[in-house]
């Protein structure tokens, strides 16, 4: 329950008034405003009900109320300015409301992580019934590990059928199609394990077609990912974003040093 009260404060950054930050932020966001935007209509709605109900509650024989009769237009109420009032700001609420969350959802369903030429890029591959996770120096797993705090893009596709890879947890979720590639990407934004599924029927072994998603620490995750390189005895592949940190930051280092020594 604590988790409504971080309302309006934004966890990530904001564009406007469209949210930023992990999907999972962003997805809350949506649903903290739809869910105080329900309360405050209900209230008002079941207030206002509950006022009229009293105000022309049956009592005494002291009832100033007078029934309309059959064609006759309503007089009171300002010549109907009460229902415009009301039918504006309710066209008003729900229109914002819609193109509210399309911004949003377009920030969320769009590629981020495109942008991000720090993007760690992992491609996710389904099979009957299985997934298996290919890293940018080609090694495969069939655990994703990703660093904490850093946008992961996962390119996704499939061997056989359709199937679709989802992680509840980190509100990641698309479909993994033979011959396609969909895209989608996710912050891991607190260290623990996450189980990825498959969400798509997709044969006898659906149900167990699981993998694990491990958000490691940044450090242990390099120290992780520097070994997998190794094993995979392929010297050649240096298009890896993260080890490519670490060599840049040693690299400065020498150049420092390089250049205060004369
Ligand atoms: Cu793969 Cu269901």
């Amino acid at each position: 329950m604590a988790g409504y009260i971080r309302l309006f404060p934004l966890q990530g950054e904001a564009d406007g008034l469209i949210p930023r930050g992990t999907r999972a932020e962003v997805f809350q966001q949506i649903f903290d405003v739809f869910l105080v935007l329900g309360v405050l209509v209900g209230v008002v709605v079941i207030g206002y009900m509950v006022y009229t109900a009293y105000k022309y509650r049956d009592g005494n024989g002291s009832r100033e109320f007078t029934p309309p009769t059959l064609g006759e237009l309503p007089s009171g109420s300002e010549g109907g300015q009460k229902l415009a009032y009301s039918f504006s700001l309710s066209a008003i609420i729900v229109i914002s409301l819609v193109l509210w969350t399309y911004g949003t959802l377009l920030y969320v369903e769009g590629d981020p992580a495109a942008e991000n030429p720090d993007a760690l890029e992992v491609e996710v591959v389904g099979s009957q019934f299985s997934w298996t996770f290919v890293y940018p120096n080609g090694h495969e797993s069939d655990t994703l590990r990703v660093p904490q705090g850093k946008e992961v893009k996962l390119t996704v596709t499939s061997t056989d059928v359709f199937h679709t890879f989802g992680v509840p947890e980190l509100r990641v979720k698309t479909d993994a199609i033979p011959g396609q590639q969909t895209d989608t990407w996710f912050i891991g934004d607190e260290t623990g394990t996450y189980e990825a599924r498959c969400f798509e029927l997709c044969g006898a072994g659906h149900s167990y077609m699981t993998a694990e998603v491990v958000v490691m620490e940044p450090s242990e995750y390099q120290a992780w990912y520097a070994n997998t390189s190794n094993s995979t005895s392929n010297a050649t592949t240096s298009g890896n974003t993260t080890t490519n940190d670490s060599t840049t930051t040693t690299n400065n280092s020498t150049t420092t040093t390089a250049t205060t020594t004369p």
